[in-house]
């Protein structure tokens, strides 16, 4: 902690354990002892540790050739690209690759720009990041009100009111910016016709719709994208996170016309779809498609919803696939975090009631089994019910 706090700037506090190795979903950290990771590096490691496709296609790419730029095309990058278009179901698919979910929404942004129009709608407590343009789209105030002024021209709505946000999208609308859950917020779901509903006014009004799957996509809810349940598609899709398993890669990818926007020299990134990180990505997409895994996050997922809202003290239990939300009858969040940390369990505290819960999408219902006992020990000791 003492070395952490002389070297590196206090942005994130100070961190209480070190990690050196893990392997699936169990961590071990500098001091030999073991944790169920249900954390997955914010919802990011969705094979889990040091997972032997990642480690295979990425060792092989380093020791080959580790970086390009994209002044030259790289097998990787196509074959990822190709395969992303495949998902989304629309040959129009075009992807532009960066580092990270900030990144890939900054590039939504300037897509938007790009058809004229400047104003933008985005919802309250809504997280895209945090570079200028992403926290300009945030609809967190702690987060946003230090660094005004921020880009001008964004409202933001309640999320999940679809009426509010018929009324904030006019003809001057470049673009919506949506969640399909909130992830940061405390995973929290919209009413089921809510994303139906903007794909409407955005199509009445001339507006881009922007899903960002950050957390929600690569597999998180049980589909590829979060927005899949909808039934409808939007303009623009970003991904970071889960795309490159835990190397660092983001996506914006635009449909229809929106992917004509763009022209040579509009935007770039020199490690976007770098090789190596392209590697991991295309060896995280295989191994779900060939271990089925999405249908296994969907059974993981029913079974941690359904033990979790028995536990005494966790009042509400909501979610898609491994990405849950709980609320607590006390606001002790932090307390039952720590709690789990000194029993051998890794999850986060959004709020000062909100747990949330995001482990690797191939998290075996064994080690949910077990999970679910530490986290019901951690509850009923935090708060004495
Ligand atoms: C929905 C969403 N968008 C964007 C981001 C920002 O991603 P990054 O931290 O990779 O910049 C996050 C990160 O938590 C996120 O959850």
């Amino acid at each position: 902690m003492k070395r952490w706090q002389r070297a590196i700037q206090d942005n994130y506090g100070t961190p209480t354990i070190e990690l050196v190795s893990g392997k699936g979903s169990v961590v071990k950290d500098s001091e030999g002892n073991s944790y169920l990771d249900f954390l997955a590096g914010i919802a990011t490691n969705v094979l889990g540790h040091a997972h032997p496709a990642i480690v295979k296609a990425v060792s092989k790419q380093v020791s080959t050739l580790g970086h390009v730029s994209n002044f030259y095309a790289h097998p990787n990058v196509l074959n990822l690209a190709e395969k992303l278009q495949k998902m989304t179901g629309d040959k129009s698919a075009r992807t532009f690759f960066c580092n990270s979910g900030a990144e890939a929404n900054e590039a939504a942004l300037k897509l938007s720009r790009k058809t004229g129009k400047k104003r933008v709608v985005a919802t309250k407590e809504s997280f895209h990041g945090r570079t200028m343009g992403a926290l300009s789209l945030t609809g967190q105030p702690s987060k946003r009100n230090p660094f005004k002024p921020l880009i001008k021209g964004i409202v933001h709505v309640p999320f999940g009111d679809s009426k509010a946000m018929k009324r904030a999208i006019t003809s001057k609308t470049a673009m919506v910016i949506v969640e399909p859950i909130m992830g940061e917020a405390g995973v929290i779901v919209p009413p089921a016709d809510y994303l139906k509903n903007i794909r409407e006014y955005c199509d009445q009004k001339g507006a881009l719709l922007v899903f960002d799957c950050v957390q929600t996509g690569m597999g998180r809810t049980g589909d590829w994208f979060g927005y899949e349940y909808s039934g409808i598609k939007p303009d623009v899709i970003t991904l970071a996170k889960g795309l490159g398993g835990g190397l660092p890669l983001g996506a914006m990818i635009a449909l229809g016309s929106a992917s004509q926007l763009f022209k040579a020299g509009d935007h770039g990134s020199t490690f976007g779809g770098n090789p190596v990180a392209t590697a991991a990505s295309l060896a995280v997409i295989s191994t779900i498609e060939k271990g089925k895994i999405l249908a296994h996050v969907d059974e993981v997922g029913e079974f941690l919803l359904t033990e979790l809202a028995l536990i005494s003290g966790v009042s509400e239990v909501r979610g898609a696939g491994l990405l849950i939300g709980l609320t607590l009858e006390k606001p002790k969040a932090k307390e039952i975090v720590k709690r789990c940390q000194s029993l051998g369990a890794l999850i986060n505290a959004p709020g000062d009631s909100v747990i949330r819960i995001a482990p690797a999408l191939n998290v075996s219902l064994k080690e949910a089994q077990a999970f679910v006992k530490i986290f019901t020990q951690a509850v009923k000791e935090t708060t004495n019910v």
